[in-house]
């Protein structure tokens, strides 16, 4: 059985990429990039652009199951070229953000945009939806390493940020063990803790405490425009929004960081029903990436 991960440079593909590996799965990997790619020679790495299915057709000969990244332009060819090549099985990388609590949001049609396409494909499938990445945090590390403090967002918003290791590990089950199609996996981390409580857990990682500047409001709205920016163009090109939904986009992430002010979140025990065992807490995931914080 070969089963193909898109994505194989990213977070979480290259952490199924390594788990299947270790369960001794026949694995190919795709990237846009592939010379990109740092994978053990008995991996199949194939160059495939998900917005052009026709890269795919090749990259998809005798493959049985494939672990795919959300990008609806381009989604119903791949799934056709999938279809023609024999895949039976999809598990896709989706977000909380599509379980509905705000149905209109970018985030939430774009990924299901994608699910839609894999509901009607004929395919059997599952949805791993992730909250919060931990991996956001990393965009904190030019700070630290630099040793200025780090802006954060609403430093005192809770997150249940999720280790990427466990989002690999959900999706390496429904690819690898029976009773899983169908599932929609509403995943989050071990613990809910505010921004400022993950940075404390990353200075003590490394071994330093952490200064931060408490950022909010109209400070906030110019940051998130800047580091949206490039995202919502693509968005734009792909036909998810238009320019007129920018400014909503930024209102709704800042009314997201107000409403996360007032307590923890719930965690959610599927990570746990699904590994039998319990989520990972961000001071796991603080320790797993002390590299990526130090000099
Ligand atoms: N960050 C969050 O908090 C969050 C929360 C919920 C869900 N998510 C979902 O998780 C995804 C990010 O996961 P991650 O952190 O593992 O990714 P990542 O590290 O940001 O890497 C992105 C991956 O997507 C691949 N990719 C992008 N465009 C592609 C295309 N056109 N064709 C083929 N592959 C393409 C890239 O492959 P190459 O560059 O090698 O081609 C790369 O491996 C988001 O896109 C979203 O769908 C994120």
């Amino acid at each position: 059985m070969t089963i193909l991960v898109t994505g194989a440079t990213g977070n979480v593909g290259r952490n199924v990429v390594d788990l299947l590996l270790r369960a001794g799965a026949d694995v190919r990997a795709t990237s846009r990039n592939p010379e990109t790619l740092d994978l053990p020679a008995e991996v199949d790495a194939r160059r495939a652009d998900l917005t052009d299915p026709k890269t795919f057709q090749q990259a998809l000969q005798g493959v049985d199951k494939m672990f795919l990244y959300n990008q609806p332009a381009g989604i119903e060819g791949v799934l056709e070229a999938a279809k023609a090549a024999g895949v039976r099985y999809v598990v896709l990388l989706s977000s909380l953000a599509a379980a509905g609590r705000d149905p209109d949001h970018w985030i939430a049609r774009w990924h299901r945009a994608t699910e839609h396409a894999i509901e009607q494909s004929g395919l059997s499938w599952t949805f791993v939806r992730p909250g919060a990445f931990a991996a956001n945090s990393l965009l904190w590390a030019g700070s630290v390493k630099q040793g200025r403090p780090v802006r954060l967002h609403y430093a005192h918003s809770y997150l249940s940020s999720i280790h990427e290791r466990d989002i690999a590990e959900v999706s390496t089950c429904a690819l690898l063990q029976e009773g899983h199609d169908g599932a929609k996996y509403h995943i989050t981390g071990g613990d809910s803790i505010t921004q400022a409580e993950q940075l404390a857990l990353i200075g003590q990682a490394i071994g330093r405490e952490l200064a931060f500047e408490d950022i909010t409001g109209d400070e906030t709205r110019a940051e998130l425009r800047a580091l949206f920016e490039p995202r919502l163009q693509e968005l734009i090109r792909d036909g998810v929004i238009s320019p007129a939904d920018k400014p909503g986009i930024i209102e709704t992430r800042i009314r997201y960081y107000e409403e996360a002010l007032d307590g923890p979140e719930d965690i959610d025990p599927t990570v746990e029903k699904v590994l039998g065992k319990p989520a990972r807490t961000f001071a796991e995931w603080a320790v797993d990436h002390k590299a990526d914080f130090t000099n």
